[in-house]
């Protein structure tokens, strides 16, 4: 049968296994680092997080901070925190030397947990954490920077699978080497599109064509100037693919737009942050 390539889609079966799997990843841990897209601070966080993590505590991470604008991503900073009771920390893993303080409030709030252990009668241990989150928001290159420093791998644990690894960021702090990968369902197109546009669904559940010319209308309502400006198109031509692939020369031989191609480069030159810093979610949307 002949995908449908309008809607985006997602496997129950898939989603069911990758959630057993994060649960036994999160079973061996006292706090969790939740890493989000700061372009999506509201959608890519997993809905369902506060059912698996239980009372344990969350740090949240909002993620490519250096593709937004610093005072828009401080309101939804607030805003999650005020929600969640989580701290929450703008990062840029990409070009930042610095995490300590992602290290400093992952010790902070696994310290209830410890002194729990200590009140049973048990010595002081480090505390251990993780990291999860959507695919690419950039849980490995977070994990990477955190275990640069310190490469002592300290080996398997009981009850944990040979390949995960446990790497001592500290003497008070060690760090599952693996990420958790947080399976997303994808009933409600309109995020599963959002998390299309920053990469975090698989090119094969969508049609480039579709998720680009949604780009550009969701764009078009509030960033049309900068995308006119960014692709070169006058006031009187719409904001479209045909559009931007005849502006751009991009067409096939025999002249027609070539679509495919210019939705690739639309949506590049969105993730890549060449086009302008945008957050496509909306506080109390
Ligand atoms: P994941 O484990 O969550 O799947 O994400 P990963 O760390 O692999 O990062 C996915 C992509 O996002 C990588 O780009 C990575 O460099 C980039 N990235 C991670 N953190 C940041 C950030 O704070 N800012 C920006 N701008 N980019 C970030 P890539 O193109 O797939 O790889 P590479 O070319 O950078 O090696």
């Amino acid at each position: 049968m002949k995908k449908d390539k309008t809607h985006i889609h997602w496997y129950p079966g898939h989603i069911a296994k990758a959630e057993k799997k994060l649960k036994e990843q999160l079973s061996l841990v006292d706090a969790v680092i939740e890493v989000l897209d700061a372009r999506l601070p509201l959608s890519s966080c997993y809905e369902d997080i506060t059912r698996l993590l239980g009372q344990k505590p969350r740090l949240i991470l909002l993620n490519k901070s250096d593709l937004v604008e610093k005072s828009e991503l401080n309101k939804f900073i607030k805003y999650i925190e005020e929600k969640t009771n989580c701290p929450v920390i703008p990062t840029d893993a990409k070009h930042s030397k610095d995490l300590n303080l992602i290290i400093k409030k992952a010790v902070e709030l696994s310290e209830p947990r410890i002194q729990a252990l200590i009140a049973k009668g048990l010595l002081r241990r480090a505390a251990r954490v993780m990291v999860v989150g959507l695919p690419n928001v950039g849980k490995s290159s977070i994990i990477n920077k955190l275990t640069r420093s310190s490469k002592t791998k300290i080996g398997a644990k009981a009850g944990v699978t040979r390949q995960q690894q446990w790497v001592r960021i500290n003497p008070q702090l060690e760090l599952l080497d693996t990420p958790g990968i947080i399976p997303m369902r994808q009933e409600d197109q309109e995020r599963a599109k959002k998390l299309a546009f920053v990469n975090s669904i698989s090119e094969n559940a969508y049609s480039n064509e579709i998720v680009a010319q949604d780009l550009l209308d969701i764009l078009n309502e509030s960033q049309a100037k900068v995308f006119r400006e960014y692709y070169k198109l006058p006031d009187d031509k719409e904001l479209n693919i045909d559009n931007i692939s005849l502006e751009r020369n991009w067409l096939l031989t025999g002249g027609s737009t070539d679509r495919e191609r210019t939705s690739v480069y639309i949506l590049r030159d969105f993730r890549e942050g060449k086009i302008g810093k945008f957050i496509l979610d909306k506080i109390n949307q």
